[in-house]
């Protein structure tokens, strides 16, 4: 990490004591009051320690393999057979790292990186010249891209702790960012694409596949925890969510893919549906057509 982080209250907790002096620049840790942002944290943690599976994360048990998952979102099975699959978790939503058109040398940001599928396939794209970033808040998550990239040998990736809303990394030093099925499960989302902004420089790219609905859900769904670790309810609606976009400063925003999640879900994981029909008493034709898988494209203007 090249970028000293300052803890919102107090600071020292191991993470900060052993950080080198000097800061090139401070970020500031988000709050972590929210109960979605540590429930998504120990979801994540358990499906990285194998404890539980699921698309998305919402499973406890049942669902589609990680490949079939990855095959099915658009993963190309050449790619998929390049990284160990430990990498593979089969928590994506969409296969965007395919559509960012990325050349040797480029430095890449992949926001929420997980196992570090998408920062793999990356980093062999930008080649010994490049660097791949992922970020992710999940210290298991971490230590297990940590031991993929060390099993796979990659000199030009790099895995840091942090926030989506405050990214740990310098502005204005990436040219092309990604992220598979993460801001959904982020409160402020406006944060989020205010730091896309930062970070990029003048002329970069993004291509994300995220969680985004037609229209809101049931008040039912909406309150439900689960539901919302397993990136369905954190989803706003797709205006709200280019508004957020456009007001980042990102422009030219264009949909590559829009596919209903919740059917892709029923078939992948079909206990999960209806556990969360038992849950909140809404029927599953009442939410589909609803929620969407989204891939979209957008960049930062030059000036
Ligand atoms: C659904 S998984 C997707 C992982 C990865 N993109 C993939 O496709 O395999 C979501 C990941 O985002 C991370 N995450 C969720 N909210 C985050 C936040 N606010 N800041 C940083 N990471 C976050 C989780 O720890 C988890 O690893």
């Amino acid at each position: 990490m090249t970028e000293a982080v300052k803890e919102e209250k107090t600071c020292c907790g191991p993470s900060c004591c052993s950080e080198p002096a000097a800061p090139a620049t401070e970020v500031v840790r988000p709050p972590e009051s929210d109960e979605r942002v540590q429930a998504v944290r120990d979801r994540y943690a358990r499906i990285a320690e194998g404890t539980v599976s699921g698309c998305c994360g919402a499973s406890a048990s049942g669902c589609a393999s990680e490949s079939a998952v990855s095959l099915g979102i658009g993963y190309d099975p050449s790619e998929l057979a390049s990284v160990p699959g430990e990498a593979n978790l089969g928590l994506g939503c969409g296969a965007p790292l395919g559509l960012l058109a990325l050349k040797p040398g480029e430095t890449v940001l992949d926001l929420g990186s997980g196992p570090g599928l998408d920062v793999f396939l990356a980093a062999r794209q930008v080649g010994a010249a490049g660097r791949v970033i992922g970020v992710d808040m999940t210290p298991a998550m971490l230590e297990r891209a940590r031991a993929n990239a060390a099993k796979i040998g990659l000199a030009n990736v790099e895995f840091r702790e942090g926030r989506l809303e405050a990214l740990p990394v310098e502005s204005g030093t990436i040219d092309a960012v990604t992220s598979n099925c993460v801001i959904n499960l982020v409160p402020d989302k406006r944060a989020v694409f205010a730091e896309i902004a930062r970070v990029l420089r003048p002329g970069g790219r993004v291509v994300i596949s995220d969680i985004l609905l037609n229209s809101r859900l049931p008040s039912a769904v909406e309150k439900d925890l689960l539901a919302y670790v397993g990136c369905v309810s954190g989803a706003v609606r797709r205006e709200e969510y280019f508004a957020l976009v456009g007001a980042a400063g990102l422009e030219g925003v264009e949909v590559l893919r829009d596919v209903d999640y919740l059917a892709g879900l029923i078939e992948a994981a079909p206990d999960e549906v209806r556990a969360l029909e038992a849950r909140t008493g809404v029927k599953r034709d009442e939410v589909l057509g609803r929620v969407r898988s989204v891939t979209f494209r957008a960049s930062k203007p030059m000036r």
